[in-house]
């Protein structure tokens, strides 16, 4: 190696190594991406074209039967958005001229999903404020209604609970085609986790408590709730099109199949908070800095 650079493998926890480092196959896996990388980054120069920024991410799948081995590797490439579609397809071409791939035989199934990446949208997160009629120590009395809210749900979590339940190591969340979710906390507080791969900010953390008023959660925003010990009941007032279809709207989907959803889970979240009487917005950011805005 010219660069002189070293780095330390292990074998993965489930082949008697503690999983500390990367694992050979992992090497393998990093080879045939960063090979695609390269190669679309030589084919750009020599073409004279600027390039954004690309990322692969690779799912790596085992063998379960017979001899250990990779059985199949999975990339999903994401694109710039600068690039035009004859650009796109000469980038892709050159791909299947990448050396490791060629040094590979046919027994590894590769399988290559291109993304191109569109601009990313604003955030666009709404609280709709509950109107409230009377409230003494005793009794709170108010008006929970939503604008066009055409069906309605209430989700008691009786002590801890998560709603849509982990499958196993990996956490779940709902998403919707045709409802926007309006989720008014009516007793207790949840901590809603939100994830939407085409904002410019992907990843939310916000703490509802009833005060609130009701969390709007746009379609295609991946959502998912937890309470504490002392558990919490939402109602959701929803706003559903007329291709809703309770059989296709409430199926959890895991971050196991979703390299998207992984990427988004991973950027700095932005925490929604109930402070002095108002809800505030704070970013942290990894290396420790905190803004209030
Ligand atoms: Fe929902």
């Amino acid at each position: 190696m010219k660069s002189g650079e070293t780095f330390r493998t292990d074998a993965p926890i489930d082949h008697a190594g503690k999983g500390e480092n990367f694992a050979p196959t992992d090497l393998l896996a990093t080879a045939v991406g960063t090979c695609f990388l390269t190669v679309m980054g030589i084919t750009a120069k020599e073409k004279g074209w600027k390039l954004d920024e690309i990322t692969v991410a690779i799912d790596k799948k085992m063998t379960t039967h017979g001899p250990r081995k990779i059985r199949s590797l999975s990339l999903q490439i994401d694109m710039p958005t600068n690039l035009g579609a004859d650009q796109l397809k000469v980038l892709q071409k050159a791909t299947k001229d990448c050396p490791v791939l060629r040094s590979l035989n046919d027994s590894i199934k590769i399988k290559v999903k291109w993304n191109q990446l569109k601009q990313k949208k604003k955030t666009s997160l709404n609280f709709v404020a509950t109107n409230v009629f009377r409230e003494t120590p005793d009794v709170t009395f108010f008006d929970a209604g939503v604008n066009g809210s055409n069906g309605s749900d209430v989700v008691i979590h009786h002590g801890a609970a998560i709603s849509p339940p982990n499958d196993n190591e990996f956490e779940q969340y709902y998403v919707h085609h045709h409802q926007i979710d309006h989720n008014l906390v009516l007793e207790g507080s949840r901590t809603f986790t939100l994830l939407n791969p085409a904002w410019d900010e992907p990843h939310h953390v916000i703490y509802l408590n009833p005060k609130m008023g009701a969390l709007q959660i746009p379609i295609g925003t991946y959502h998912q709730s937890v309470s504490g010990t002392e558990g919490s009941m939402v109602l959701n007032q929803a706003v559903r099109d007329r291709d809703f279809d309770p059989n296709k709207e409430f199926i959890p989907v895991s971050l196991r199949d979703r390299a998207d959803l992984r990427k988004a889970k991973a950027a700095d979240p932005v925490f929604w908070v109930w402070d002095d009487g108002r809800i505030r917005r704070l970013k942290v950011r990894r290396a420790s800095k905190a803004n209030i805005f």
